[in-house]
């Protein structure tokens, strides 16, 4: 659905901010774009809506050169920004019927704003929406016309843990969907729970790309860790994991002691991103 080749950006005023990017998202697939702030995150995202356009390189979005989609293109792409942009004087409802208006066709905006819990604020001005209910709506407008792809930059950014919850849900709802999603964070917790593939950005590079649980995976340092009780305090040891079976001290230990606890050492996501980049994403 998505197919980026060599491509780069500089701003006008700037350094490059985006350099030879390759990466493919398939049909259905949730793509997370991962990295500290300044990556490049948002433009890359500005670049694949049309915002920002001499980029270079090839960008095919459901099979067809970015330079080359005509305004039919915002029929099948749905956008979430970065920082919630709605008229502020106007209530959801108005705000959703404007958006609404640009479509052929598109959902009832009151039943999409049951969807995210905020029908019963359908008739109040967004300058009284706190930032989740912004959020939300901002979720809600994306996907008013039932996009095919959906681009959502930090979909979960500043929202308490409920609220984040309920966007997490509904992005699986559109991958349960068929829906193809690429979405930015530096949210390790959120790429690792929603996301088929990552790609690992920084200082305008991709450094790696992978699913998160091979990423995890081969990080891991296929050991086992045991701790057991010893007298008053609690003693700890470590085991190969590939052979434990076999591994009479380990064995031994499981029989002769009491355990407290025994855990396999996967790096998280962010481990793995630390290793693979050097950065820290805050
Ligand atoms: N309009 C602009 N003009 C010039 N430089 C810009 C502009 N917008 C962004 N940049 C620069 O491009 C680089 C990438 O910015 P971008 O907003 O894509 O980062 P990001 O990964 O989305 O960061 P964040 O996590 O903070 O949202 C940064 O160095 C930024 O300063
Ligand atoms: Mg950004």
């Amino acid at each position: 659905m998505i197919e980026v080749e060599g491509l780069s950006y500089r701003y006008a005023s700037g350094s490059a901010a985006l350099q030879d990017l390759n990466f493919q998202v398939g049909p259905g697939e949730v793509f997370g774009f991962l990295g500290p702030s300044g990556a490049g995150k948002s433009t890359t995202q500005k670049i694949l809506i049309r915002l920002l356009k001499p980029y270079t390189g090839q960008v095919r979005v459901m099979g067809r050169e970015l330079r080359e989609q005509g305004p039919e293109y915002y029929e099948r792409i749905g956008v979430g920004f970065e920082l919630p942009n709605h008229f502020m004087k106007l209530t959801a409802l108005e705000n959703l019927r404007f958006f609404a208006s640009f479509y052929g066709a598109t959902a009832d905006p009151r039943a999409l704003l049951a969807k995210v819990g905020l029908e019963e604020y359908a008739d109040h001005r967004i300058d009284q929406f706190s930032k989740g209910m912004k959020m939300r709506l901002c979720f809600v407008r994306a996907v008013l016309h039932d996009p095919q792809v959906l681009f959502l930059d930090e979909p979960t950014s500043g929202l308490d843990p409920v609220n984040a919850r309920l966007l997490k849900d509904l992005v699986l709802q559109e991958k349960a969907r068929g829906k193809t999603v690429f979405l930015t964070t530096h949210n390790m917790h959120d790429a690792a729970e929603l996301c088929d593939r990552v790609a690992f950005l920084v200082d305008g590079e991709i450094r790696l790309t992978g699913s998160p649980k091979e990423l995890c995976a081969e990080g891991a340092r296929r050991r086992l860790t045991v701790e057991y009780e010893e007298g008053d305090t609690t003693g700890s040891r470590e085991f190969p994991l590939d052979s434990l079976g076999e591994d009479q001290e380990f064995l031994e230990l499981l029989r002769s002691r009491r355990l407290v606890s025994v855990h396999s050492q996967e790096p998280t996501l962010e481990d793995v991103f630390v290793e693979a980049t050097g950065r820290r994403l805050m």
